[in-house]
């Protein structure tokens, strides 16, 4: 059977530019992302990452070149579908949490289906299942400054999983985790989508969290310069990872 394309992007070009400064920071970039893919982007710091990800999230536009979600060319929509879109299928992650100060973690974690009026007793059995997969159940009616920094990204994650949304995109979710967060955020997020939860495309810089997807992508000079899959062994996989990124002038 075929799998379900979620988004891809063609031929994506981006620059930059006022009188007195260009750049082309993407090249032309080629991108597919399938149902339960788990793609992390790497690449130098400056490479366009965080501009790739913006645009195959709706959040920013393209010089050229074509995005689809779902089918959909958001090039094309309107911000009134875009918000649409946005609400109704892509879970946002990013580096410094974004959770609100003013709510426990669990009103958190529901707040995305709050907004939507969605069933109430559902939605709490909803982030209370999230929470659990996350090991957060102990921690549902904390306020986000009684949380560590990895309990708050994993209550995140579990925000932005609450909708059940086609996609997640993260840009250095573990920005702000020290090793040991780093490491259980990553091995939650690769949980979820083994167990076809979850359909990630994330950015980091870091080798070790890049080695928790199945497929990484390299950035380098505007395009897509290497591509490197996950075989059996995590160790190997890791090994690819930093070798190629080695190979890659300043990263
Ligand atoms: N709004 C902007 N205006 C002009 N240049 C920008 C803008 N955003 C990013 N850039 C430039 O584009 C390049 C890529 O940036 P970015 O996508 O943030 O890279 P990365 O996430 O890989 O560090 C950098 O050289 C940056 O200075
Ligand atoms: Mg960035």
């Amino acid at each position: 059977m075929q799998r379900k394309i979620v988004t891809e992007a063609k031929n994506l070009t981006k620059s930059y530019g006022t009188k007195s400064y260009s750049a082309t920071v993407l090249k032309g970039i080629d991108l597919t992302v399938y149902k339960d893919d788990f793609i992390a982007i790497m690449g130098a710091s400056g490479s366009g990452k965080t501009t790739l990800l913006n645009i195959l999230s709706t959040i920013d536009k393209p010089t050229g070149g074509t995005v689809a979600l779902d089918g959909n060319d958001v090039t094309k929509m309107s911000n009134k579908e875009l918000s649409r879109l946005r609400r109704d299928k892509i879970g946002f992650v990013f580096q410094d949490y974004n959770l609100l100060d003013t709510m426990t973690l669990e009103d958190n974690i529901a707040l995305p289906l709050t907004l939507n009026s969605g069933n109430a007793a559902q939605t709490k059995q909803k982030a209370e299942a999230l929470a659990q997969t996350f090991g957060l159940s102990e921690h549902l009616k904390k306020y986000p400054y009684q949380l560590s920094g990895g309990q708050k990204q994993r209550g995140a994650v579990c925000r932005a999983l609450i909708t059940e949304p086609e996609i997640i995109f993260t840009d250095e979710p573990t920005g702000a985790l020290d090793s040991k967060a780093s490491r259980e955020l990553m091995e939650c997020l690769r949980a979820v989508n083994q167990s076809g939860q979850a359909t990630i495309l994330m950015v980091t810089h870091d080798a070790y969290c890049a080695s928790y997807a199945n497929e990484v992508y390299i950035l380098s000079d505007g395009v897509i310069k290497c591509r490197i899959s996950r075989g059996e062994d995590a160790r190997e996989f890791f090994n690819a990872i930093s070798k190629a990124t080695q190979n890659i002038k300043e990263l």
